[in-house]
């Protein structure tokens, strides 16, 4: 028996990445499952592959969401599950960074994870039941230099979840974050990144020192989005190989 048997799931930014591992995961416990993403060839390949449903979708766009979820309700009935994973990070100094890089980020991570929490409540309630899944980051809770734009997109990320979850628990929607440390995939691969942060030291400084696999942060998505945590909701989940523990948290 799978953990999320029954269940219909939307994961947004499920073409590649941390996004492709829920896919993948999510399937395997016996959910069904729609994706979206902006990488039309990724997310058409992904889907003949594995037998999830793929829409295009722009996170940022309301109409995008009304596809989204139109979609997965008509081809599947009903709507259990959101996993608001879309993300993008641009590394930049506040001093060299433009209004419109802030903006996109901001866009993208922060606005786009509230639409989702929107546009699934109507139908989330017609199920009776739902469960939200915001990706955020240990940037959610600590600044590092070059990523303010992200970090004030994931800090937000967290407030949206404990609001949210505030509201919607008298429809028996739950609402979590998951704070993801340092994961192997192309957003860590960036050469700006790359360039600037001293890799050697920064693996030094962990506490389990490795990146961790995608699937590492799915199995904690899939439990959270599953029944198994029926009394989680506005909490914050840490997948970060103890990054945040000499940080105080
Ligand atoms: N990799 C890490 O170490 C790390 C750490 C903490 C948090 N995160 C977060 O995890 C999530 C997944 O990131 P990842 O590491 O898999 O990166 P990734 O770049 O591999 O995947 C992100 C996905 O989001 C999609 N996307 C970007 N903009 C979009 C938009 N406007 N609409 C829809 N989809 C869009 C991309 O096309 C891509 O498929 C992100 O929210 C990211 O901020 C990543």
């Amino acid at each position: 028996m799978g953990l999320l048997d029954g269940k219909v799931a939307l994961i947004t930014g499920g073409a590649r990445g941390m996004g492709e591992a829920h896919v993948r995961l999510f399937l395997e416990e016996g959910a069904q499952v729609v994706f979206g993403d902006v990488l039309d060839d990724e997310g058409k390949a992904l889907a003949e592959a594995t037998g999830a449903l793929f829409v295009h979708q722009d996170v940022t766009g309301p109409e995008d969401w009304q596809r989204a979820v139109g979609t997965t309700v008509e081809t599947y009935g009903k709507l259990d599950i959101l996993v608001n994973n879309a993300g993008i990070l641009k590394f930049r100094r506040i001093a060299d960074m433009t209004l419109d890089e802030y903006s996109r980020v901001l866009d993208v991570n922060l606005k786009g994870t509230w639409l989702g929490v929107k546009s699934v409540i109507e139908p989330m309630k017609a199920a009776g039941r739902g469960s939200i899944v915001n990706i955020s980051s240990v940037e959610g809770f600590i600044g590092a230099e070059g990523m303010s734009a992200y970090a004030a997109s994931k800090f937000g990320v967290r407030g949206v979840t404990k609001a949210a979850a505030r509201e919607l628990a008298r429809f028996k929607i739950r609402v979590n974050s998951v704070h993801p440390g340092a994961i192997n995939t192309s957003m860590v691969m960036d050469p700006e990144i790359a360039a600037e942060v001293d890799g050697e030291a920064f693996l030094k400084s962990m506490v389990i020192k490795r990146f961790a696999k995608p699937v590492e942060v799915s199995n904690v998505v899939a439990f959270l989005a599953s029944d198994r945590a029926s009394y989680c909701t506005g909490s914050e989940f840490t997948v970060d190989g103890g990054m945040l523990t000499g940080a105080g948290y």
